[in-house]
């Protein structure tokens, strides 16, 4: 069971990190991703991929009918909370009526659907949550994300929802992170203006993967939350990093949220209690000074 498993997102950086791990352990993989295939796995054992944009549901279904999924992950999305904000009606498309496609393909055999999600659901007036508080997002990408986990939630098959928190390792594929972000900004010698009363318990992107397959393999359906357990701001994050890189910490500069607006609020004080995930699962995070020395230590290597 669970041997053919259909990712979304492959092309993401969650996607590329996850996609090398489910090889290695020896899964068929059916990769998917809108456009070309991005991954560099075409040849290995095990690698199929699929375009598929998953808001067009004729797509979806073929690709279901054609490949029998035993297991589905749900990593795709639109990640940028400024871009939902200013494109609401595809973040709605891309994020709801995206999620709701697969599973009602999902439906049609019963398959296991595992959704990724986001702290973001969360008010962040209380941090750190547990996988039982109740959502209430403060910007639509949160919005458009509790209200599919809602979907996932009523669908009629094995059902799990992984919620993670600013994510950090080898930006392989996919977007960048902070940690890129910063690198790349002070090795130009250009400064880097980051927020310092936010609040986050950042990841390690090994630790999601593990997560994921620790779902996979004890089976685990219901709400996990896979984060570090370290609370830190995104300045804090960035200092330790050019510290760690041996980069100025001069060319970061220090401000208030209200003093950098953007497009869409952002909850303050989120964070993710791992506890259950530890308790149940046998989840372990890394430390940040480890998950430095993981992401920049030996390359851009896959973490997996
Ligand atoms: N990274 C984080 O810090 C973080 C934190 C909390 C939650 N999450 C969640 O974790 C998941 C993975 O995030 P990520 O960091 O890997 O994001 P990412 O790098 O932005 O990857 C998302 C992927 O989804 C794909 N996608 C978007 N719309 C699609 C569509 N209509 N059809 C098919 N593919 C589509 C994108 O394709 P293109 O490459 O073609 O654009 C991209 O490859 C997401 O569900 C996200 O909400 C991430």
């Amino acid at each position: 069971m669970y041997k053919r498993i259909l990712l979304t997102g492959a092309n993401g950086f969650l996607g590329h990190h996850l996609a090398a791990r489910l090889l290695k352990c020896g899964y068929v993989l059916i990769a998917t991703g809108r456009g070309p295939c991005r991954l560099p796995f075409s040849g290995s054992p095990g690698f199929i991929y699929e375009e598929m944009d998953f808001t067009d549901p004729q797509q979806v279904q073929e690709v279901f009918t054609r490949q029998s999924p035993g297991y589905i992950i749900h990593a795709g999305a639109m990640t940028s909370p400024d871009a939902c904000e200013q494109q609401r009606e595809k973040a709605w498309q891309v994020n709801w009526e995206g999620t709701c496609n697969l599973l009602q393909a999902a439906e049609r055999t019963g398959v296991p659907f595992c959704f990724l999600s986001t702290d973001f659901v969360f008010s962040g007036t209380t941090g750190m949550y547990r996988e039982d508080e109740a959502t209430a997002p403060v910007n639509y990408y949160g919005y458009t994300k509790a209200e599919a986990e809602k979907k996932v939630q009523a669908a009629n098959l094995p059902w799990s929802i992984v919620r993670t928190v600013l994510v950090y390792g080898a930006p392989l594929q996919g977007r960048g992170n902070l940690l890129s972000l910063v690198k790349n900004k002070l090795e130009k010698g250009e400064s880097l203006r980051v927020v310092d009363d936010q609040f986050r318990t950042p990841t390690f992107i090994g630790d999601l993967v593990n997560g994921i397959c620790l779902l996979l393999e004890k089976k685990q359906t219901g709400i996990w939350h896979f984060s570090g357990e370290e609370m830190m701001t995104p300045y804090e994050m960035s200092v330790r990093t050019a510290s760690y890189l041996g980069l100025t910490s001069g060319l970061l500069e220090r401000v208030t949220a209200a003093e950098f607006p953007e497009p869409a609020k952002r909850p303050v004080r989120t964070g993710l209690s791992v506890e259950k995930a530890k308790k149940e699962l046998g989840y372990s995070a890394t430390g940040f000074s480890e998950g430095l020395r993981l992401t920049f230590g030996n390359g851009a290597g896959p973490s997996a």
